[in-house]
């Protein structure tokens, strides 16, 4: 289906996407960051928008345009990524954490720019873990409010995905492989749908348009009737 013959099945509706990827700081001008290009989150957003929903963007360090019609909110880190996502879920229908978040963080980022010195060798970096915002997000949830994740695995796609979808306690994972050059800055993506409640809906190769609309299509069978 086309975005422009959307039916407005998520009129009405609140939904939260976060997109891109975490850059967790080193120094004023240094950072650890991922490959996440933003594009599936952005095309879940232009899709809700479509469908009628009233959309909130966390936008992690992505070049794209912002979608007409939704609220884009730029983040850097993970940690500035989590307090957007808790703040715009409070009032959200729906939730969805599209975005790459770094695992880990520089332990000890330093305010001013590293300096090398010659003879001698750099520290290693110390790392600490970050929050699990979709976990946290998952038991926070509000009644009726729908959780999703995302997963790029490797290996054991399905297996693991559905440990996944029971570690971090969401209603929906979209599962999808990654190597061969599938997923990261493509404008393709191929994935499962896993769901809690046992539904596994597989989506076959195309835009990420279409896969955000199958998405969409599974949320709004779970949201309460109005
Ligand atoms: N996620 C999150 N907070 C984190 C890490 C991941 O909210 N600190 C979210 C991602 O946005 C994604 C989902 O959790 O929706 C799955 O991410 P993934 O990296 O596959 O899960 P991890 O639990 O980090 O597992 P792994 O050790 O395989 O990276
Ligand atoms: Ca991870």
């Amino acid at each position: 289906r086309g975005v422009a013959a959307a039916t407005p099945d998520l009129a009405g509706r609140r939904v939260v996407i976060s997109a891109g990827g975490t850059r967790e700081p080193l120094d004023p001008v240094r950072y650890l960051g991922n490959h996440s290009s933003g594009k599936q989150g952005y095309a879940l957003a232009r899709t809700a928008q479509a469908r009628g929903a009233e959309v909130t963007l966390v936008a992690a360090n992505t070049a794209l345009p912002a979608p007409a019609g939704v609220t884009v909110e730029p983040v850097g880190s993970a940690e500035e990524l989590r307090a957007a996502m808790r703040k715009a879920a409070a009032e959200a229908d729906a939730v969805v954490m599209a975005a790459a978040v770094a695992d880990f963080r520089p332990a000890n980022p330093v305010g001013q720019k590293i300096k090398k010195r010659d003879g001698v060798d750099p520290d290693p970096i110390a790392l600490v873990r970050n929050p699990d915002i979709l976990a946290e997000l998952s038991a926070a949830r509000r009644p009726g409010q729908v959780v999703v994740g995302f997963a790029a695995e490797t290996e054991n796609v399905l297996a693991g995905g559905r440990a996944k979808l029971a570690r971090k306690g969401c209603d929906l994972l979209v599962v999808n492989q990654v190597g061969g050059g599938l997923a990261f800055g493509t404008d393709e993506n191929e994935a499962v749908i896993l769901a809690a409640d046992g539904d596994e809906t597989p989506v076959p190769l195309g835009p990420k348009e279409a896969l955000a609309d199958r998405v969409w299509d599974a949320v709004v069978r779970r949201l309460p009737t109005p």
